[in-house]
């Protein structure tokens, strides 16, 4: 996507006698848009847990570069093996929901074994890496093509009114390396004519929505609301929200799917009110081994101090604000589980799937052994 008129990716390589990898520091937007230059494996493993860059498909890209990284520390080590296995779990522990972090760890720990030359694993591990966030970015596209024509036959039926589109938390390039999942429909819409409109709920309690979405949307000039979170149902009620669109964090094969705390609420009163409501994920946020995602999905609980302070930009730097009685405490569970019932389709690379095993057997059969 464009950025003052220069196309960037949210991770890249920028190699010289060693790795370095690039990202921009999501902590900074809306305000500022910052480059960090990462170069040792420590310095991402930072990066994912303190949520320089977050977002379930870049997190899994970010952790393959991590990997890449470790290699190009470790590579001449007798115990390669053990040391690369030790970073893996440590990447794999920052962010225990999105399945695609450890996907891609998986992933690379799979192309590296058995490679004893130094200079293979780092090549092996660089291209990996390269690779997968190829694929984050391919995918993405064709999410886009997949599910624009939700959008396009919502315009029809309302005879090219504005279609209004409710989305949670930040699913957009920004959570991939490139073009995003809920919100690459919405931009392939917008590119074709479609006259649209974006609900984004804030996303508390570190407004991904409020702070991401808002800026993504008007990188592009797609018209846009920010609304406090509890706003959703309200709209509903009213006729004013046509297509509920958000990402996924983990999807499991009977259709469950975990995402941004608060979305299970919004799929409850998308239902209520009859409302359409949509997962858009890659093939890379699907866990074959998971049939039950309420059961089964661990739920990452963050520090309490996201939900008892409020970040913003003042004074020309972030700064938090304290929002409860200081001796209160508070809990911070960053994920729900949204069960398929409630899911009208999930749109992936290969097309729109009904959440059920049978449906979702239809568009991979190749994940699954009966
Ligand atoms: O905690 P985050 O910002 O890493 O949360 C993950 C997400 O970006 C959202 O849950 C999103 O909707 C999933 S799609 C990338």
């Amino acid at each position: 996507m464009k950025v003052n008129g220069v196309n960037y990716r949210t991770i890249w390589l920028e190699d010289g006698s060693s790795p370095c990898v690039k990202i921009i520091d999501q902590r900074y937007l809306p305000h500022r848009f910052v480059v960090e230059p990462i170069e040792s494996f420590d310095g991402l493993l930072r990066a994912i847990s303190e949520m320089h860059l977050r977002g379930a498909g870049l997190i899994g890209v970010a952790a393959a570069f991590g990997i890449y990284l470790a290699v190009w520390e470790q590579r001449n080590l007798v115990n390669f093996q053990e040391a690369l296995e030790k970073c893996a779990l440590k990447l794999i522990k920052t962010r225990p929901t999105a399945v695609n972090l450890r996907w891609a760890v998986e992933r690379q720990l799979e192309v590296l074994a058995g490679v004893e030359n130094p200079d293979d694993r780092v090549a092996i591990a660089r291209q990996t890496a390269i690779d997968i966030a190829e694929d984050d970015a391919g995918c993405c596209r064709k999410i886009g093509l997949e599910g624009v024509g939700l959008i396009e036959d919502i315009a029809r039926n309302k005879n090219g009114g504005v279609v209004n589109i409710l989305t949670h938390c930040n699913a957009g390039w920004l959570a991939f390396t490139d073009y995003g999942s809920a919100l690459a429909p919405v931009y392939e819409a917008w590119r074709r004519g479609v006259r649209l409109h974006v609900w984004v709920d804030e996303t508390r309690p570190r407004n991904q929505g409020a702070s991401l979405t808002a800026w993504e949307l008007l990188n592009e000039g797609i018209t846009h609301t920010v609304i406090a979170d509890n706003t959703g149902g309200h709209l509903m009620q009213h006729g004013l929200v046509d297509l509920v669109l958000t990402g996924a964090d983990r999807i499991t094969t009977n259709g469950d799917a975990a995402n941004k705390i608060g979305t299970y609420l919004k799929a409850l009163a998308a239902h209520d009110n009859g409302v359409p409501f949509y997962i858009a994920a890659p093939s890379s946020t699907f866990d074959w081994s998971l049939s039950d995602g309420l059961s089964q999905i661990p739920i990452e609980q963050r520090h309490p101090d996201e939900v008892r302070y409020v970040g913003g930009w003042l004074d020309g730097r972030l700064q938090n604000v304290l929002v409860c009685p200081d001796e209160s405490p508070a809990a911070n569970f960053a994920f729900d589980v949204t069960p398929a019932r409630l899911i009208s389709g999930i749109i992936t690379e290969r097309g729109i799937c009904k959440p059920l095993p049978a449906g979702i057997k239809k568009v991979f059969p190749e994940k699954f052994n009966y």
